[in-house]
């Protein structure tokens, strides 16, 4: 059994573990415990990107691809998307929603580490990350290998949950998340892991909007946009390749 403690180190194979035990029920406890919004922070997060409509894509921590979808729909036919991610059960998941939604064709999806992508530099006009930057065992490195696939001049996205400033809503919010969500995520999931424990407590662990964004531009991505959704829950940052940064 692996400890809170021990997942909070984000040793790989604990979270690929982790996420393989709640991966059936994860797009149906995303939908309830954001109350829907999730789908709308995808949406958001495409759209401050920049994406022009022939651009190649690689959203990397794909899950069951739903950022990966979100960015085909602003695609034409020139454009392509890339997903990939290191849990098997999560990428067989993926792969039945793009066959399901008649996506196979534009969205390919597979099995890689985000800490070792199998792409040439260079190679995609965005790069980007929906709620898993903050499981992948080494930030920086991480965000550099994102930032080593995207071509000069193009955009690495990440949307990751981020703390409220409002004391007020916080406080509220801090309840929910914290409490409420555990015990929701426990129950539905049945994850031995406690996956849902491991949410909140991840989150708290995780760099503020200016610490992400230092991280980001220690990685040599400059211009870094900051946007903050839904009252602070969810935060987009954008950050732009040098044109003349080559890897
Ligand atoms: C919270 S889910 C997010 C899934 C999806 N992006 C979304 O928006 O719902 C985090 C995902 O990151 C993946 N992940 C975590 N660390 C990873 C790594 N080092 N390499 C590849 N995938 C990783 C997990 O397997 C999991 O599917």
């Amino acid at each position: 059994m692996i400890t809170q403690t021990e997942l909070l180190t984000k040793k790989g194979e604990h979270i690929r573990q982790m996420f393989g035990s709640i991966a059936r029920v994860y797009d149906l406890l995303n939908t309830i415990l954001s109350f829907n919004f999730d789908k709308s922070w995808r949406k958001f997060a495409v759209k401050v990107s920049g994406v022009t409509p022939d651009a190649r894509i690689m959203d990397v921590c794909t899950g069951t691809g739903d950022l990966a979808i979100a960015y085909s729909r602003v695609l034409d036919s020139r454009g392509r998307v890339f997903g990939s991610d290191f849990c098997h059960e999560m990428v067989k998941l993926a792969v039945h929603k793009l066959i399901k939604r008649n996506l196979a064709g534009a969205i390919k999806v597979m099995d890689a580490d985000t800490l070792h992508l199998p792409f040439r530099a260079n190679t995609f006009q965005v790069t980007s990350v929906a709620f898993g930057i903050r499981n992948v065992s080494d930030l920086k490195a991480g965000i550099a290998e994102m930032a080593r696939i995207t071509e000069p001049g193009g955009r690495v996205v990440i949307l990751e949950f981020s703390q409220p400033t409002n004391p007020v809503f916080k406080s509220i919010y801090y309840y929910y998340f914290k409490k409420i969500l555990p015990c929701i995520g426990k129950l539905i999931s049945r994850s031995k892991f406690n996956a849902y424990s491991y949410l909140p407590s991840s989150v708290l662990n995780f760099p503020d909007r200016n610490g992400l964004k230092a991280q980001m531009e220690s990685c040599g991505l400059q211009d870094v946009k900051i946007y903050a959704r839904t009252l602070g829950i969810v935060t987009v940052h954008v950050g732009r390749k040098l044109s003349t940064q080559t890897t």
